[in-house]
């Protein structure tokens, strides 16, 4: 089998159908016509991701999906791409970058990127494409605010990120632009240090090394939030019903939007056994590819009550696989649990009125993207 691509059909929310009917652990035809696995349950996702007998290298890897993925060893920094215990050294130092003391400290910066942002929105007038006027910014600026990005440079830090994940553009060029951006920078704050996660680096990281840390929280926190963004916004305006519950407990309500809508939807996260293992009674034999769907995991009814029910106040929504498992779980998973809460409140407090000025099915799905999204949500107040 290759992995199902074809959402419900009129249902922009829900993963394709097949997914719910297929084992724990399904063989799967990749797209270089490797024949590794698919996990689908739970149970078998958690297991795979906690395995040290499974790798994460991309030399030893096989994409489920044609994605341009470097098959090369990772460079110096990309630790997303390393195992322990070279992976365990680069998470230590960056975990002890992402504190509580700087995520608080980042909360009031977030919250005015958002009023401006909203600011912006009131002064164009409806209707107003939420993807680029806010889904997108903020990501982007939040990441200016931890890396250390002046302010001055902070245009041109956006239209480059905004270059990143826009179709048709040649992203090859801006990631160039910004990985040379980030080289430089590094170099600066190395010679003049400020408050941030690159200067706290300085001591233990070479530039490379540095250089190559920055462009992965920016790759890796930049378009994901803002589809959780765009895509979330879509799901609460289709379910009005469920907006009052935001404020009731808007953490909780997040949780459950990672999980019901799992943005990480093509068969990632993926992993490449290191030796014949078992899994869900199945052998993985060493060398093959095991690819994660995340959306069959968190719509597990082993485990989810309704499992394809939006419900903002469910119990035990926490329990999802939207941020991975294992060593790899999402470094900045905090960080973007607060540009969402922020980001969703302040977004129907100023506009309480909030909708679509396109009727739903007329909005674009980024269906064949590695990370699920709309690709622009037109809105009115
Ligand atoms: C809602 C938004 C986000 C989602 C859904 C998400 C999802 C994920 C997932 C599924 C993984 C695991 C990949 C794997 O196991 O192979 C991951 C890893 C990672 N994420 Fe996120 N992410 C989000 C936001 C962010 C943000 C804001 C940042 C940083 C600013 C970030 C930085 C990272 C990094 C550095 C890794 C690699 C961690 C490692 O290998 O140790 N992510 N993310």
């Amino acid at each position: 089998m290759e992995l199902p691509v074809k959402r419900t059909p009129g249902c922009p929310f829900d993963p394709p159908p097949e997914l719910a009917d297929l084992p724990p652990m399904g063989r799967l035809v990749f797209s270089d016509g490797h024949h590794g696995w698919l996990a689908t349950s739970h149970d078998a996702v958690r297991t795979v991701l906690a395995d040290p007998r499974f790798s994460t290298r991309p030399d030893l890897k096989h994409f489920p999906v044609p994605s341009g993925q470097d098959r090369r060893p990772a460079p110096p920094g990309l630790f997303s791409s390393m195992d322990p215990p070279e992976h365990s050294r680069y998470r230590r130092l960056l975990t002890g970058q992402f504190t509580v003391r700087r995520m608080r400290q980042l909360e009031p910066r977030i919250e005015r990127i958002a009023a401006d942002r909203l600011d912006a929105m009131a002064a164009q007038g409806p209707p107003v494409d939420l993807v680029q006027a806010y889904a997108l910014p903020i990501p982007s600026l939040v990441i200016c605010e931890l890396l250390g990005v002046p302010y001055a440079d902070h245009d041109f830090f956006q239209e480059q990120t905004a270059d990143l994940v826009q179709l048709g553009i040649d992203s090859r060029r801006a990631v160039a632009e910004l990985t040379r951006y980030l080289g430089e920078l590094v170099r600066r704050k190395r010679a003049d240090p400020g408050d941030d996660l690159i200067s706290g680096l300085t001591g233990e990281l070479t530039d490379e090394e540095l250089a190559n840390v920055a462009v992965l929280l920016l790759v890796a926190g930049h378009e994901t939030t803002a589809n959780m963004l765009g895509l979330g916004v879509f799901a609460l305006l289709q379910h009005p019903g469920q907006r009052a519950l935001l404020d009731a407990d808007v953490d909780t309500a997040v949780e459950e939007l990672l999980r019901w809508l799992s943005i990480a939807h093509l068969g990632a996260p993926t992993r490449a056994a290191l030796e014949d293992v078992e899994i869900a009674g199945e052998l993985v034999r060493a060398g093959e590819t095991v690819s994660m769907s995340l959306p069959a995991a968190n719509r597990d009814a082993d485990l989810f009550d309704d499992p394809a029910a939006l419900r903002l106040d469910r119990p035990g929504a926490r329990k999802h696989l939207a941020f991975g498992h294992g060593v790899h779980q999402c470094l900045g998973q905090q960080l973007a649990r607060i540009e969402m809460r922020i980001g969703y409140r302040a977004l129907f407090d100023r506009f309480p009125t909030l909708r679509l000025a396109v009727p739903a099915d007329e909005v674009p799905t980024k269906d064949d993207a590695v990370v699920y999204g709309v690709r622009s949500l037109p809105v009115a107040w």
